[in-house]
């Protein structure tokens, strides 16, 4: 298994591009099981989380093409061989039940295997089994797969949503979108993600209106055409590189970088005293005078703060001036990053879903273990800013969702290297 290592201590100043986003490209990917004319998606990022999705549609019968090496992926679904997704795939990424939504509108039959995916708490699927249950599929759980079948087709249902589900909310929207009549999803997921993925079906004929705010209204229709749609920049990897000149102090534009995508969390990067402009190619970012202020998170579902850069933040306020709490509000079980940044002298306690992190003056290079995507890169972060050098293992997590990592960092003067297996 591969290693990265990183000498921390050097500010860091260039530029990032930033790729497209790894969750809006796993639920568009799906979206070509909803018609048998080809879906392109362009700008879509290199990462194994892609590849393993490609697996998964290839097994199904899909044509997956991955050009210009990668970042372009030609799909068609027009001769699908089978309908059943195989525990094999799916284990590896939870995202693989977006699969289910669309086959089942479509060829109104669908067997797939419970997901697993990170280890950060228990991750149900109850809400894409009800939302499609409410839409007139009947759902049979045997042997650790979901037998779902709807004859004669879906139709259309109102669903309101007990809690915020991106992925259901993906589900729930892919399978309306061929449904008998309309749909209306209440309480809806409004993330970017979900704004690309409506953006992408409306350019393949669906009817949709209503996605960014919390009710999304779809219009069933009877066939879905082919599309070319390019994915929406990857907000998660945005935010993490804005946190790279944060935490070294330096100075980074992130290319392509939107602060619409990231407002909760550019706000709170102010408050901390982090300076975030707007230009005209992106975000930049900058810290001029001494250590950071403590700040306060609570991670919530767009627009608020991403549980998905929790952990990226917490490197950050471990060298904070004060003592900064940060409570995970979406998932149990992710704070597994605490005692590997503790490793590196950190001083962060937990209690239920809540860390106090008391900020130290220097974290110190020490050899540590990813957990998981966001945990392994949150330690990166902090190694930049070390004193000395960090071995991370385990970075297949982190190869997952960060294409290039160590070139990106060290074209910003980062001393970053994959040390391979
Ligand atoms: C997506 C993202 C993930 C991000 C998360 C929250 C993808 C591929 N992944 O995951 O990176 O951290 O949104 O922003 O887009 N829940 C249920 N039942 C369900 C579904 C979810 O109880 O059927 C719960 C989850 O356990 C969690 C909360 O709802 O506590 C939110 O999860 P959800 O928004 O569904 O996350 P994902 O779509 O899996």
């Amino acid at each position: 298994m591969d290693q990265i290592a990183v000498t921390g201590g050097t500010p860091l100043r260039g530029e990032i591009p930033i790729a497209g986003a790894k969750n809006a490209c796993l639920a568009l990917m799906p979206a070509t099981l909803l018609t048998d004319e080809p879906l392109t998606l362009m700008n879509a990022p290199r990462l194994s989380d892609i590849r393993t999705m490609t697996t998964l549609l290839q097994s199904l019968g899909a044509e997956v093409t991955a050009l210009q090496g990668g970042k372009v992926l030609a799909m068609s679904s027009h001769d699908l061989t089978s309908l059943r997704a195989d525990y094999d795939i799916v284990r590896k990424m939870r995202a693989s039940i977006l699969v289910l939504g669309p086959m089942l509108a479509r060829h109104g039959r669908a067997v797939v295997s419970l997901p697993g995916g990170c280890a950060i708490g228990a991750r149900p699927v109850d809400l894409h089994l009800m939302a499609l249950e409410a839409m007139g599929a009947t759902l049979d759980l045997r042997e650790g797969y979901v037998h779902a079948k709807a004859p004669n087709g879906l139709k259309g249902a109102r669903i309101a949503f007990p809690t915020v589900s991106v992925g259901a909310t993906e589900n729930a929207l892919m399978a309306a979108t061929l449904a008998r009549g309309t749909t209306v999803l209440a309480n809806a997921a409004r993330e970017p993600e979900i704004v690309d993925l409506a953006r992408c079906l409306r350019a393949m004929g669906a009817r949709i209106a209503g996605e960014g705010t919390g009710t999304i209204e779809v219009e069933g229709v009877a066939a879905l055409c082919g599309a070319t749609h390019a994915v929406v920049i990857d907000r998660i990897e945005l935010g993490t590189y804005m946190l790279a000149p944060a935490i070294t102090g330096g100075e980074v534009e992130c290319l392509g970088g939107r602060r619409d995508l990231v407002g909760a969390f550019a706000d709170k990067l102010e408050e901390a005293g982090i300076a975030v402009e707007e230009t005209p190619r992106g975000l930049k970012v900058s810290r001029r005078n001494g250590r950071v202020a403590a700040v306060d998170v609570v991670t919530e579902p767009f627009p608020g703060f991403p549980t998905d850069l929790q952990a990226q933040m917490m490197a950050l306020l471990c060298t904070a001036d004060g003592v900064s709490r940060l409570e995970e509000r979406i998932f149990e079980n992710r704070f597994m990053h605490a005692p590997e940044l503790g490793r590196m002298g950190a001083r962060i306690s937990v209690q239920g879903g809540t860390a106090t992190v008391t900020g130290v003056e220097r974290l110190r290079g020490a050899p540590v273990m990813a957990t998981d995507l966001r945990a392994s890169v949150s330690l990166i972060l902090a190694a930049l800013a070390a004193e000395g050098e960090t071995v991370v293992s385990r970075v297949y997590h982190l190869d997952r969702g960060y294409e290039r990592v160590e070139e990106k960092l060290s074209a910003c003067g980062a001393r970053i290297e994959r040390i391979a297996a």
